[in-house]
């Protein structure tokens, strides 16, 4: 049988970092591709995460390149390429210039793997999803955003913390949008199977979901350059190992949604079955008034960010 290939697009930190995670994990052979203008580091990064398999032990190669020709007939595909938001640059402007890039890939990925599952992590996550999926016409089930994965791991680290506990042990639950208007479930939250609300008082547990909030940007102020890379890349590559394992994983995905929730023509972070064929179940929960609430909060953040799109 073919070894496995996974095309990781964008070779900064998080898609240096995720190739680094998908190798270990031998899930495939990885293909890092980046801009021209990059190649030459592309290939370096490449490298010297191969020069690392006989210490690691693991067969799966590693190639860098800016050539689509080598990703052809990629499984997966991830992107993390995109511009991060600078000083002066106001976030519409993001949105637009991160939105070409989505287009350009996009281009590539059709003409070379088009029966890939695309992983998409470019912020702002939501509308980059939509964009791909626009731009390639790939079914829905095969392309997928990345952010709940790591709201729950943010919010799983800062229980364990708390509670002095295993990481092991702590089951979160988030829906929505990334960061800001995320949507934690904390009734859906557990630490060896006893619900949280039990162990955690009301007021610790709501600073943890605050922390989590904004936990993105906490990464960025204490980097003072630069956003989180370890997390996100361990995020994706969680969802990468359930779709190439056929694991049948239920984790959050930013899913398009057409009806669900009561959402229609969105992209929003839902509960999911990953497995083989990418999205293979959205799972649709009774929501409290609260919960709703935040949700519609978060689908319409989504929205003002997708009106920006041209
Ligand atoms: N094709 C391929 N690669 C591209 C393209 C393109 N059209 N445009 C930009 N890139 C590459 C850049 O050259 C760079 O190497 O994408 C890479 C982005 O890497 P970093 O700047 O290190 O950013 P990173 O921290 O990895 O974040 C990437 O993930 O978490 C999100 O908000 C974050 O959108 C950002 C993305």
């Amino acid at each position: 049988m073919k070894r496995k290939k996974i095309t990781v697009i964008g070779a900064g930190f998080t898609g240096a970092t995720a190739a680094f995670l998908l190798a270990q994990k031998e899930l495939g052979d990885v293909v890092l591709v980046d801009i021209p203008e990059a190649e030459n580091p592309t290939k370096g990064k490449a490298l010297d995460m191969w020069e690392a398999a006989p210490v690691q032990g693991y067969d799966s190669y590693v190639k860098g390149t800016s050539n689509y020709e080598d990703t052809k007939d990629s499984d997966l595909v991830i992107i993390t390429a995109g511009v991060a938001r600078k000083p002066g640059m106001s976030r519409d402007d993001l949105v637009q210039i991160n939105q070409k890039v989505m287009k350009s890939v996009s281009a590539q990925i059709k003409q070379y793997s088009p029966n890939s599952i695309i992983l998409v992590l470019t912020n702002p996550v939501d509308a980059m999803t939509y964009t791909v999926f626009k731009e390639t016409g790939f079914p829905k089930t095969r392309v997928i955003g990345q952010s709940g994965v790591l709201d729950t791991a943010r919010f799983c680290a800062f229980v364990a913390e708390e509670l002095n506990v295993s990481v092991k042990d702590i089951k979160g639950f988030v829906l929505g949008g990334h960061g800001d208007t995320m949507v934690p479930l904390v009734r859906y939250s557990y630490a060896g199977g006893i619900p949280l609300e039990k162990l955690i008082s009301s007021d610790r547990l709501q600073a943890i979901v605050e922390r989590t909030r904004v936990g993105g940007g906490e990464i960025v102020n204490l980097l003072g350059n630069g956003s989180a890379y370890y997390a996100p890349a361990a995020a994706l590559v969680e969802m990468a190992e359930a779709i190439m394992k056929d694991q049948k994983r239920i984790l959050p995905s930013i899913a398009y949604l057409e009806g669900e929730y009561g959402y229609d023509g969105i992209y929003l972070g839902v509960p999911t079955i990953l497995g083989a064929n990418g999205i293979e179940k959205i799972f649709e929960l009774d929501l409290t008034e609260e919960e709703r609430a935040a949700l519609n909060v978060s689908a319409q953040s989504v929205r003002d960010v997708m009106s920006v799109l041209v």
